[in-house]
């Protein structure tokens, strides 16, 4: 990473809450960057570098100022966030207002005013940073809840550019919607831009029902006229499209990762390291409530207390990294899925031979990559996602179609992923029989549901969904 001041203006930027790389300070005093956790930048990161694109964000510690600087093809551009902001805006309302309320509120959303105001000035922080880094006539590409403002905010100051949202996470049923108070601002924000992407048609018609509802009130501020037709919202006379981009992974790098002689050999030597059982399940997720881990574990602990399963033949591995930990119900998920790994160990564990390891860290992607290819069934069980990368993941890196997929309906991949073993993660039975007929699946069959998996992760790929989003967006 050479330390140097980029000088052009950009004319492909995206803007996101984080930069792709993490600040961390070491306790010696020194820092270096690391990757940053979380689908959003795995995915983006890989084709934003082939577009030597700039990118605007946070550099994930408070109070730091850093300089712009270049990492290989690409321009990171941080903004800084102090701590106040980092606990109104971006643990507040972003993590605790809007991430449960649009994941269908498994947790309670809470509602503060203070919270809002703080958001609404780091959008305009976000915007006004954007405003100055992108050159004439630009395309500025603005990712996720955090910055819903920043599309409204951001036309307002350079009405030359040309602007894109998507959303990662989904867009709730508008029932839910209707209960933010502040849901006319957050509307308005996003029809600032040209285009409004969603992961699933069903966030997209969401938008759009509520964008006739909200922001052509006649009572809104705004005095321009706005009217709705398929995928279509006129504001005046701009024309904002909505559409669904389900967004996928880099699967041809992925493929050739767990192709690789190292990833392979190092599958295998997991599996040894397991004690050889004879089926490995695997969960990988960043630890977040939403993700159903504490489901999974409770299946998997009725299977070994019934008998179904015997801990000697079958053991779990969960990796889970580190995620929003100053959070309460992050802490207490936490907390209780700690408790539910030690019972399963306490009861159907042995000295050297645990039912379920656990590792509370982030895991580098090669060995992301091997984990995948020496489990025999992968669980990915939240009980709402907007994608699900880690579903694609395990996919791509079956190319010898081994493995089955157990994964939740409610995630957005499971309207590509079809053929793998669905379920409804609030059903304890329905995961108890998805991960016993998984266990005891007749290879051919688990074969035939792998290849029309791989088929559709390898031909939509992220370069697949950027392509397409940004075709649109041209097309606007
Ligand atoms: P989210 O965006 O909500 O975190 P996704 O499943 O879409 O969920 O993306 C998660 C990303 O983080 C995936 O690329 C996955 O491989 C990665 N990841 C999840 N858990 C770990 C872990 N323990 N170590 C390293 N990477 C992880
Ligand atoms: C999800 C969100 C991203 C977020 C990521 C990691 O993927 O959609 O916007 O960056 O989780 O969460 P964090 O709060 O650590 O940025």
């Amino acid at each position: 990473m050479a330390a140097q001041r980029p000088t052009n203006e950009a004319d492909f930027v995206v803007v996101a809450n984080r930069l792709p790389v993490d600040l961390e300070r070491l306790p010696d005093g020194t820092q270096r960057w690391k990757s940053s956790p979380g689908g959003l930048v795995a995915a983006l990161e890989p084709f934003l570098r082939t577009r030597r694109g700039a990118w605007v964000g946070w550099p994930g510690v408070p109070d730091v100022e850093v300089e712009a600087f270049a990492d290989d093809d690409l321009t990171l551009f941080p903004v800084t966030l102090t701590a106040r902001d980092i606990t109104q805006y971006y643990e507040g309302f972003s993590n605790a207002t809007l991430w449960p309320l649009y994941h269908d509120v498994v947790a309670t959303p809470v509602f503060d005013r203070s919270w809002w105001e703080c958001y609404v000035a780091v959008n305009e922080r976000f915007a006004a940073a954007t405003a100055k880094v992108a050159g004439q006539g630009a395309t500025v590409w603005v990712q996720d809840y955090q910055l819903q403002l920043v599309p409204q905010l951001l036309r307002e100051q350079r009405p030359d550019l040309r602007i894109g949202f998507f959303l990662h996470i989904p867009f709730p049923p508008t029932e839910l919607f209707m209960q933010l108070p502040w849901r006319t601002e957050l509307v308005r924000g996003l029809l600032g831009a040209d285009l409004v992407g969603f992961q699933l048609p069903r966030g997209a018609q969401n938008f759009l029902y509520l964008a006739h509802r909200l922001a052509g009130m006649p009572a809104s501020k705004s005095a321009v006229g706005v009217r709705t037709r398929p995928g279509i919202v006129e504001v005046g006379d701009r024309n904002v499209r909505a559409g669904a981009f389900p967004i996928s992974i880099d699967s041809a790098h992925l493929d050739e990762t767990a192709r690789s002689d190292r990833v392979r050999k190092r599958a295998a030597e997991i599996r040894d390291e397991l004690g050889n059982p004879s089926k490995v399940v695997l969960g990988v997720d960043r630890l977040d409530y939403t993700k159903g881990i504490d489901l999974r574990l409770h299946a998997l602990y009725e299977l070994y207390a019934e008998g179904h399963v015997d801990p000697e033949d079958v053991v779990m591995v969960q990796l889970a990294t580190p995620s929003r930990e100053r959070i309460e119900h992050y802490k207490q998920m936490r907390a209780d899925i700690e408790q539910a790994v030690g019972r399963i160990n306490g009861e159907y564990g042995r000295v050297g031979h645990p039912a379920v390891h656990y590792l509370h860290k982030s895991i580098p992607r090669e060995e992301l990559a091997a984990f995948f290819l020496a489990a025999d069934v992968m669980l990915v069980t939240p009980v709402r996602d907007g994608m699900n990368l880690v579903a694609k993941e395990y996919v791509a890196c079956r190319h010898d179609l081994g493995g089955s997929l157990v994964l939740s309906e409610f995630a957005g991949a499971a309207a590509e992923l079809t053929s793998a073993l669905l379920v409804n993660p609030h059903n304890v039975d329905a995961i108890k029989n998805a991960i016993y007929y998984a266990i005891t699946l007749d290879p051919n069959e688990g074969q035939k549901r792998m290849r029309t998996m791989r088929k559709q992760v390898m031909q939509h790929d992220v370069d697949h969904w950027a392509r397409s989003f940004l075709e649109a967006l041209g097309a606007v």
